[in-house]
């Protein structure tokens, strides 16, 4: 567990189901694009919480990359991880639903240089992944926006290669402090958490 309140989950799928990721609870998301285009130039802006989780989290994941490693994160956001870790691998496809979100990595992409980053709008049912299979997939502060993480993690599952891992960091709600989660629902009214 990080200091965040955070897991960082580095597994086989199948082991993954196991830890008991469905007790962490799910932020229902109705409209999540529409929420997420809107949310996006906002959330480019804000600072990393944790910076140093957040680096530490980086230099996990990057101990298992390989030069030659294919790539898939999906809910990349603005691109600030996958354009952190294009330098350790030969290629990465970072996927999201959101096109704001897209836009705004695809530019912080090109400013930094970096060429070995495709990005391709969508969510892990709509991709159209034509048969590829990834040795690392990643998928970070996202499963507890989702309704169905197992259906999720099954996808996962058929987009890695065998051996291929998961890498996952995740909010667990279920483990917030009562009044936090009280207020969750607010939040949605206001729009400030996706509905
Ligand atoms: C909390 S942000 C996390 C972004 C990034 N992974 C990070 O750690 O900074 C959640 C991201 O997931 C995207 N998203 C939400 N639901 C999605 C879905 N069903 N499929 C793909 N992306 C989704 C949002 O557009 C947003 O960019």
């Amino acid at each position: 567990m990080t200091p965040a309140g955070q897991r960082l989950a580095i597994r086989t799928p199948s082991d993954y189901i196991e830890t008991g990721l469905r007790q962490s609870g799910t932020i229902h998301v109705k409209k999540p694009k529409e929420f997420w285009d809107k949310a996006a130039p906002r959330y480019a802006r804000s600072p990393v919480r944790d910076e140093p989780t957040y680096q530490r989290k980086l230099a996990v994941t990057q101990g298992y990359f390989r030069p030659d490693w294919q790539v898939l994160e999906f809910g990349c956001g603005t691109g600030s991880t996958a354009i952190h870790h294009a330098p350790h691998i030969q290629h990465i496809l970072a996927t999201d639903i959101s096109g704001r979100m897209l836009e705004i990595a695809e530019q912080k992409a090109r400013d930094a240089g970096i060429t070995n980053i495709r990005f391709q709008q969508g969510t892990l049912d709509s991709l159209d992944l034509a048969g590829e299979r990834f040795d690392a997939v990643l998928g970070l502060n996202i499963l507890h926006l989702l309704e169905d993480v197992e259906a999720t993690v099954c996808r996962v599952r058929d987009a890695l290669k065998p051996g291929g891992i998961f890498v996952s960091s995740s909010a667990l709600i279920a483990d917030l402090k009562l009044h936090w989660r009280l207020l969750i629902p607010t939040m949605q009214r206001l729009g400030l958490a996706p509905t």
